[in-house]
């Protein structure tokens, strides 16, 4: 390129419909293409766009393992991916073909614990119960021994995964009364440990065991897939209650949906599933569960912020360095 000649602008192909805002600063910054249905692409669009694009902005709706990856072509050079999970995405594969990876952590750690303490309160407390007896139209007004559920104050909360979206459960729920708990790959600092008053165990099996409720906050990686299998989770208390903003990936889905049927656990609070947005029929069926559809960072607020980073790991790998929220295959 000779001196002085504008810079050509990267082409970047955004795979779902992201807010007005991001969108409009995208167009200002980079030759961009965007999925005006809004419907997630196929395997073949996927390809077909990374085989146009210097640079992919996917979600976690678009699958992007080996097979699309090793026919995508040589052209793009980083998935700048929205969202923060990244278990879509094959980074050692990508590391092979010399593809950089990018996620957006951090600013969807406040409303996903916001999300979580919401099931932690809503499913012993009956809230969708609730609801519906009111929605029915049956509802013959106070009775003392109508709606009862479990006190949450004073129980005991098992957190798996201590990172900063399990840091930020532990800190509402401790103003709850709860007593924090907690089990991850690595003990944290004394001082941390300190500030939520926390127990840390080394053993997942034996935390689950002397838990009221548990809540799964980390990630999904071939090491925690099942992480709550059937075994597991028989290990629980009959009167605990699991909730999971995560992914559903961790959790044994059959195994949870038919202990939940069969009275060996209280409750669950799911904004995640294991097969993505085709759910266990059997949950659906219970009235001690409470489902979400994937929605725990879902503010505007989060997905401006989310697109905001995207923005900035695209532009910084523009200018020739290394995008801030690179992932690597080692964080798997
Ligand atoms: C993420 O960013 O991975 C979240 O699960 C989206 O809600």
């Amino acid at each position: 390129m000779a001196a002085g000649e504008p810079r050509q602008r990267l082409k970047v192909v955004v795979t779902r419909k992201l807010p007005d805002a991001v969108e409009d600063r995208m167009k200002e910054l980079f030759d961009v293409q965007f999925n005006l249905s809004d419907q997630p692409m196929t395997k073949e669009q996927l390809v077909a766009a990374m085989r146009d694009a210097d640079v992919l902005v996917p979600t976690l709706t678009d699958t992007i393992d080996q097979s699309v990856l090793s026919t995508a072509g040589e052209k793009v050079k980083l998935i700048a991916n929205f969202g923060a999970g990244f278990d879509h995405i094959d980074l050692e594969t990508a590391r092979q073909r010399g593809i950089l990876v990018s996620n957006t952590p951090g600013v969807l750690t406040e409303d996903t614990a916001d999300m979580t303490m919401a099931l932690i309160l809503a499913v012993p407390r009956r809230i969708a119960a609730g609801m519906k007896v009111l929605e029915s139209g049956e509802w013959q007004g106070w009775s003392p021994m109508a709606q009862l559920g479990h006190r949450i104050t004073g129980k005991r909360l098992g957190i798996i995964g201590m990172g900063r979206i399990g840091q930020a459960v532990a800190r509402r729920a401790q103003a709850f009364g709860l007593q924090i708990h907690y089990h991850n790959r690595k003990r944290l600092r004394p001082e941390i440990e300190d500030k939520f008053g926390a127990t840390y165990w080394e053993s997942l099996d034996q935390m689950l065991a002397r838990m009221d409720i548990v809540s799964v906050n980390c990630p999904h990686t071939p090491a925690t897939y099942h992480l709550l299998s059937a075994r597991r989770l028989k290990l629980m208390k009959p009167t605990a209650y699991l909730v999971n903003t995560a992914r559903g990936e961790v959790i044994d889905e059959n195994a949870l949906a038919r202990m939940l049927s069969n009275g060996e656990l209280a409750g669950a609070g799911l904004d995640v599933f294991e097969h993505g947005s085709v759910i266990n029929p059997k949950l659906k069926e219970l009235d001690n569960v409470v489902l979400l559809p994937h929605m725990g960072s879902a503010t505007i607020e989060s997905r401006i912020e989310m697109g905001e980073k995207v923005i900035i790991n695209i532009k910084t790998f523009a200018d020739g360095h290394t995008p801030p929220d690179r992932v690597l295959p080692s964080m798997l």
